[in-house]
């Protein structure tokens, strides 16, 4: 089963105006958006569907107070979503809707769809950096960074989910080919589907049934660079870094994540790690030092000749 990761994620929202304007903030372009909300997409077209919680559109509310409503996949041909129809048909309802998209609930109360993968092929470059002993990467005259680059989300990258049981929940997702790249102790694993290299498109982690729901998603953007740019314009907006900038441990990834009127995290993401089938699952203990190599803390910009730097 080609499944490639998430294309785009539905959410039921109190106030659609500060979710759109949240989302076009971050980077995304707002597409068929109106009073009662739209889809608001990145450079490949993966994004974000809002809409009012009360939309009778929407699929059902979890019991919690999510505000996620649908995680809908993009997977890579029709055999995979016949494949997919035909696994979870054996002990649950899976309707086809007009839209295409095959729809179902997962084994934890999480809404899922399918469908043939909205994602337009990129054809941009990643960053590039110039370094001693390397072969000149970076052409000459050509600026690594700039006030006009555009640091734009490119591809819907993760999502993850509190979730009240990780075990059953990984063996659900196993079942439409996902496979554990790496996993934090009596947390929950990191899980990448057939269809993609990607370290994890889907992260679970235990918490009390409560708390059920998404705790973050992110983009990928076109390097550390970026989620620096991209996260420094955000807070210049006014936006709340929750934690970030940084570099994880598990995927390797580049990280900055911010609160949202969403009740969830965003973050930007760069430079994941890359598997195949070869790679062996690490496991680590959870906790701060397994979670980062470094952090670092945002502070208002500064020049030596100025008054001291905030802290
Ligand atoms: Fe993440």
């Amino acid at each position: 089963m080609k499944i490639i990761g998430p294309d785009y994620l539905v959410f039921g929202v109190d106030d659609v105006d500060a979710c759109v304007q949240y989302l076009t903030d971050y980077g995304l372009k707002p597409r068929d958006v109106d009073e009662a909300g739209g889809y608001l997409e990145a450079l490949d077209g993966t994004g974000i569907l809002i809409r009012r919680r009360d939309d009778p559109r929407l699929p059902a509310a979890m019991e919690t107070a999510s505000t996620l409503r649908e995680t809908v996949y993009g997977v890579a041909d029709e055999a995979t979503l016949q494949a997919i129809e035909a696994e979870l048909s054996k002990d649950r309802s899976v309707t086809r809707g007009e839209d295409g998209v095959l729809r179902t609930v997962d084994d934890l109360g999480f809404a899922l769809g399918f469908q043939i993968s909205c994602r337009r092929p990129l054809d941009l470059p990643g960053e590039i950096s110039n370094a001693p002993g390397a072969r000149a990467s970076r052409p000459l005259n050509s600026l690594g960074a700039s006030e006009e680059m555009p640091a734009l989300p490119r591809s819907l990258s993760h999502v993850v989910y509190f979730v009240p049981d990780h075990a059953r929940g990984e063996a659900f997702y196993a079942r439409l080919g996902f496979v554990c790249t790496d996993r934090f102790i009596d947390v929950g694993p990191f899980l990448r589907p057939a269809g993609t290299e990607d370290h994890h498109t889907l992260f679970l982690i235990q918490t009390p049934p409560f708390m059920k729901g998404i705790e973050h998603f992110t983009f990928h953007m076109g390097g550390p660079t970026e989620v620096m740019l991209a996260g420094t314009r955000f807070v210049e907006k006014g936006y709340e870094s929750f934690w970030g900038p940084g570099r994880h441990q598990l995927g390797s990834n580049w990280f900055w994540y911010f609160n949202s009127p969403m009740g969830c995290h965003v973050e930007y993401d760069a430079d994941m790690d890359l598997h195949d089938d070869s790679w062996t699952a690490r496991t680590a203990p959870p906790g701060a030092d397994s979670s980062q190599y470094f952090l670092f803390h945002y502070q208002e910009k500064w020049a030596p000749g100025g008054p001291p730097p905030k802290h």
